[in-house]
Parts: C-alpha cells; sequence; structure tokens
C-alpha cells in the first residue's frame, strides 16, 4: 500500500475525552473515529490490524475443531422470555421496534438463537461434541460506556458454543477452547494469564477469565507467586482464619450508644469494640423483599458473590426509608437479632463467632455478646466477603497479591441451563432423551484489539507485535521525486516484500522526513526501512525496528534481513 493512496490521519493531540493511552493512540494514529460515546468507525489502518486479530481467532478456533457460523444480530424477544434473560439481562438489552411495534433486541450474545437451532438440528449424540462459533458486532447498553473500544455499546466478540452428551463431554470442549484462547492471545503479542471467574447465576466451578495485566484495567485480579493461583476478586478466595471463638457466659446485653453509627466509631473510647468483633449488617431488596446480609466489621461485602448466593444479579441496596420499615431503625444500628422475617445470608468467617457486637434495630443501642448461631436465625452461610492483598493463599498459605487487569476472553460452563430452557436435548445411545450440555466462549476482539495498544506502547506511539500490525513495514524514502535512484530502490524492495508475502506500506508522501518518521513511529509499524541520498551514497540504508537500534546495511542484504527479523519478532505460543 501506497501511504497517499491509503487514509491515515494521525494527529499530533489527542481528543481530551480520551483518558488512557491505548484509547489515546488509537485516536492519534488514525485508527478509529469516535460517532459518539462508546459507538466507533473503524478507519483503513485499524481495520487492517482489527482482521488480523479477527484471523488469529479464526486461525485458532478452527484449529480447536469449532465451526463458523453467522447468527442474526436481530432476534425475536420470545427466545429471550424463555430463556429467562429478557428479565435478567435487561439492563443491557437494546430494544427496537418494527413497523407492526412488534419488539426485537439486539444481540449483546447468542446463547439463545444457537440453542434454538441445537434443539431443532441436533438429535442423536451422534451428533456431539460440537462448537460453533462468530465474530460479529454486539450490542450492550452499557451504563457507562468507556476507554474506547474497552467498554462500547456495539462491538466485536468472537462467541462459540458447545454441545455435549455428558458433563465430561463439556469440560473436555472447554479444556479446548482454554488452550485455543492460551493460543489465542500469545499470538497477539499480548501478556496474559488465566484467572478462576465468577460463575454467578448459574453457579459451577468452571469459568476462567483470560486476563491482560495493566493499570487500567477495570477488574481486579487476586494471584499468588508460590503457587500460580489466580482469581478475579468477584470469586477469589483466602485462608484467612475465621474469627475465633471466645470464652464468655451470659446472654445478649443491649447497651447505648448515642450518636454511633459507624463501625469505626465503635471501636473508639469509651466502647473500644474492635471492628473484628462487630457485625455489619446490610440491607439489599433482592426480588422486591429486603434480605439482610452480615458480615465481619472489618470485611467488605463482594457484590459479584452475593449475586451468587441470591440466585439474581437483580438487587440493589435498600434505601433508608425501606431499612426503617423493614428493622424500625436506620443504618448504623441495625442487626439481625430476632428477626425472623427476613432471609440473613452471613458470610462464613462469621462461623462460630461469639461475643459479638451489633445494632439493636433501634436507633443510639447496640447489642453485646451476640453469639451468632445462638443468637441469630441464619438463613444460609456463604462467601461473601471481598479478599484484601496481604491474606494468606488459599491453596499455599503464602501472601496475596492483587493487581488490575483487562478482560480479553472468558471461557464458562454453562451445563444444562439454555438447552432445558429451550429444549436442545438428543437421543442418547441408550435410547433416552437428555439435555446436550453447554459451554460458551466469548473473546472481545475489539477490546483484544486495544489491549495490545495499552501494554505495548512508548512515549512516540504504538508499538505493534508484527503478528498484528496494520503494515509490518514501513518503507520511507527520504525523497519521493520519481526518478531518483532513493525512490527507485524504495519501489523495488516494496516490490520484493510484497511478493514475499509482506504487508508493507510505502510512504511516498512529499513531507519532510521528521513527519514522516513521527508518523511511522506514531502509527507503530515493527519494522521501518529508511532510504536517504547521503546514506545510499555510503551504499547503506537504515532498518529500524520500532522500540529497537537502528541498523546500517547494504541494499541488496535489506530485504533478507527484514525478513529474518519479521520471523524472530513474531510473538510465539508454548
Ligand atoms: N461493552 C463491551 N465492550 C467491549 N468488549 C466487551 C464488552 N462487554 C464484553 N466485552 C468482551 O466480550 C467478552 C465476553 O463477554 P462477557 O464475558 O459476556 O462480558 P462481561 O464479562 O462484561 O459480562 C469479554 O471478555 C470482553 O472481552
Ligand atoms: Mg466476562
Ligand atoms: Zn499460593
Amino acid at each position: 500500500m501506497k501511504w497517499t493512496k491509503t487514509f491515515v490521519p494521525t494527529l499530533r493531540e489527542a481528543p481530551s475525552d480520551a483518558e488512557i493511552v491505548s484509547h489515546k493512540l488509537l485516536l492519534r494514529a488514525g485508527l478509529i473515529r469516535k460517532l459518539t460515546g462508546g459507538v466507533y468507525t473503524f478507519l483503513p489502518l485499524g481495520l487492517r490490524a482489527l482482521h488480523k486479530v479477527e484471523k488469529i481467532i479464526r486461525e485458532e478456533m478452527d484449529r480447536a475443531g469449532a465451526l463458523e457460523v453467522l447468527m442474526p444480530t436481530m432476534q425475536p424477544t420470545d427466545i429471550w422470555q424463555q430463556s429467562g434473560r429478557y428479565e435478567t439481562a435487561a439492563e443491557v438489552l437494546f430494544k427496537v421496534r418494527d413497523r407492526a411495534k412488534k419488539e426485537w433486541l439486539l444481540s449483546p450474545t447468542a446463547e439463545e438463537v444457537i440453542t434454538t437451532v441445537a434443539a431443532s438440528e441436533i438429535n442423536s449424540y451422534r451428533q456431539m461434541p460440537v462448537n460453533f462459533y462468530q465474530v460479529s458486532i454486539k450490542f450492550r447498553d452499557e451504563i457507562r460506556p468507556r476507554y474506547g473500544l474497552m467498554r462500547a455499546k456495539e462491538f466485536i466478540m468472537k462467541d462459540a458454543y458447545s454441545f455435549d452428551v455428558s458433563d465430561e463431554g463439556a469440560m473436555a470442549s472447554y479444556k479446548k477452547m482454554y488452550d485455543a484462547y492460551k493460543r489465542i492471545f500469545d499470538r497477539c503479542g499480548l501478556k496474559n494469564f488465566p484467572v478462576e471467574a465468577d460463575t454467578g447465576v448459574i453457579g459451577g466451578n468452571f469459568s476462567h477469565e483470560f486476563m491482560v495485566p495493566a493499570e487500567t484495567g477495570e477488574n481486579e485480579v487476586v494471584f499468588c507467586e508460590a503457587c500460580g493461583y489466580a482469581a478475579n476478586v468477584e470469586k477469589a478466595t483466602s485462608g484467612i482464619p475465621k474469627t475465633a471463638a471466645r470464652e464468655v457466659g451470659g446472654t445478649v446485653e443491649k447497651f447505648a450508644t448515642p450518636g454511633i453509627v459507624t463501625i469505626e466509631a465503635l471501636t473508639k473510647e469509651p466502647y473500644k469494640v474492635a471492628a473484628n468483633r462487630q457485625i455489619k449488617t446490610l440491607i439489599y431488596v433482592a426480588d422486591s423483599k429486603p434480605v439482610l446480609i452480615l458480615i465481619r466489621g472489618d470485611d467488605q461485602l463482594n457484590e459479584a458473590k452475593l449475586a451468587g448466593v441470591l440466585g439474581t444479579t437483580i438487587f440493589r441496596p435498600a434505601e433508608a426509608a425501606e431499612i426503617f420499615e423493614a428493622l424500625g431503625a436506620h443504618p448504623g444500628s441495625l442487626g439481625a437479632v430476632g428477626v425472623k422475617k427476613f432471609s440473613v445470608y452471613v458470610d462464613e468467617r462469621l462461623r462460630g463467632a461469639n461475643d459479638m457486637t451489633t445494632g439493636a434495630n433501634e436507633d443510639g443501642f447496640h447489642f453485646k455478646n451476640v453469639s451468632i448461631e445462638r443468637d441469630i436465625q441464619v438463613t444460609k452461610w456463604a462467601d461473601l466477603r471481598t479478599v484484601t492483598a496481604g491474606e494468606p493463599c488459599v491453596k499455599c498459605g503464602k501472601s496475596l497479591k492483587i493487581r488490575r487487569a483487562i478482560e480479553v476472553g472468558h471461557v464458562f460452563i454453562l451445563g444444562t441451563k439454555y438447552s432445558d430452557k429451550l429444549g436442545a436435548t438428543y437421543l442418547a445411545e441408550d435410547g433416552s432423551r437428555k439435555l446436550c450440555v453447554m459451554g460458551c466462549y466469548g473473546i472481545g476482539v475489539t477490546r483484544t484489539m486495544q489491549a495490545v495498544i495499552e501494554q505495548s506502547n512508548d512515549k512516540d506511539g504504538i508499538v505493534w507485535p508484527v503478528s498484528v500490525a496494520p503494515f509490518t513495514v514501513c518503507i520511507t524514502p527520504l525523497s519521493v521525486a520519481a526518478d531518483s535512484a532513493v525512490m527507485q530502490l524504495a519501489e523495488k524492495m516494496y516490490a520484493e516484500l510484497m511478493a514475499r508475502g509482506v504487508d508493507v506500506i510505502l510512504d511516498d508522501r512529499d513531507e519532510r522526513p521528521g513527519v514522516k518518521f513521527k508518523d511511522s513511529e506514531l502509527v507503530g509499524f515493527p519494522i521501518r526501512i529508511g532510504i536517504g541520498e547521503k546514506s545510499l551514497a555510503k551504499g547503506e540504508v537504515e532498518i529500524k525496528p520500532r522500540g529497537g537500534a537502528m541498523l546500517a546495511i547494504k541494499p541488496e542484504e535489506a530485504v533478507e534481513k527484514v525478513m529474518k527479523m519479521i520471523e524472530e519478532l513474531m510473538p510465539r505460543t508454548s
């Protein structure tokens, strides 16, 4: 491609609404343009990089035996009603109406559609295992679209769905995708690592997210350097000790605590109740009913874990008026002693705890000497707390760390949730009818492309891995007169590299060398070949890997050298 024949609107400054470096660089390098919040146009070079990411994904999905399909983006609502997600996913669903006022949904993922296909097309155990995938535009009505392609309202996702005859079969399909994902992100040149992920409402233990470490990532990952344990903070557990039981006698005692409405305040004189001897009582509204959640005073509630326990993602903290109506007191004086009307979910760390202090459901009063099992009617014990850095690893006891990361992919065992609701059954070998066991597997394609930039850049611009760069080589002649020796050599190398299958761009603009160099660094081509009159007179051209040292080389050796460099720079997968 000749630079003058393509379209690369580079910018010296990023628009002020671009907050993170990758978003700025996508705009500055002329790869994308914003239409409106969360909605972007891919310009020619951005699209080339995106297509390279997609190609890697397709190659690895095909290698793993998955079959590419293309499902409708516009979907009727009935299958979403059947799956239950018309309600449970309502927050992110885009709804549109046709001329007959019939409602349609714009697909955020395609479990309902693929399960409908399976319900009619998979009849026998002989047709499984099978895994269908697609690369397509998805829509999500994100509350806070931000960071460019990272969290968009319209984006490209690769989604795959496996169908198996058994749980073991589903596990094998899952493992294949897990391995394929590792290869995909490695080949994109991304440092990446899988972490145990929250399985939310579906439950079970088979979900991993593929994470790219980045300060700007929206996820927090808990990890152990000693044994390799890694989990999203939404899922992570630790080996932190439970609350120590104490030798105390007697029963619950009420005492006055005028004006005391925080855990912190109760730790001070004259009360001096340590936070780890207090119970924090939180009120949420789930399914239109208040529920009580108890965690230790020095712990934080993890809402993702709560969703798993409540079996729904539709819940919210109760408002002050609702709390007062339910318990007859205001936040800061709440507790679960004697509460029988509402469900009480208690964090495992409080199991066996006694000599605890908690609100008395009377403003200005607390109870002390509370023994949870004796004094509180527990509906369910569950892991509800958030792990913090420095706690002992749940596997090996060494100290846990926390870092931020970008979720680029997600693999998930679905079980029979969708096949049950949408009737995807098959005739088993023993003649009985059974439900297909499903898995689903997503990759944020556009997010992955941006994650590459977020991870790989310097003060001058993007540093593309050769596998996903819009062009691998940029030839930069310093004079562009058609009859100049410089331009003739540039054209010759351009033709040779193209003939050898290299994606090469020839910067044939009549611009100052400084401008050309700056632009090629900004866009981030992995290898630049500089050809100038002076060096050519010395019998040399200059090869510069992006971010590496310049190398002067004889013109006739340049193409060979570049081919070798490309080979060496290509990201590997283990
Ligand atoms: N709003 C979005 N913008 C860009 N990519 C997204 C968005 N939402 C999800 N993705 C990508 O799609 C992949 C699969 O989506 P999924 O796991 O269903 O999303 P989530 O974890 O947000 O519920 C995610 O791993 C992520 O890479
Ligand atoms: Mg996810
Ligand atoms: Zn460990």
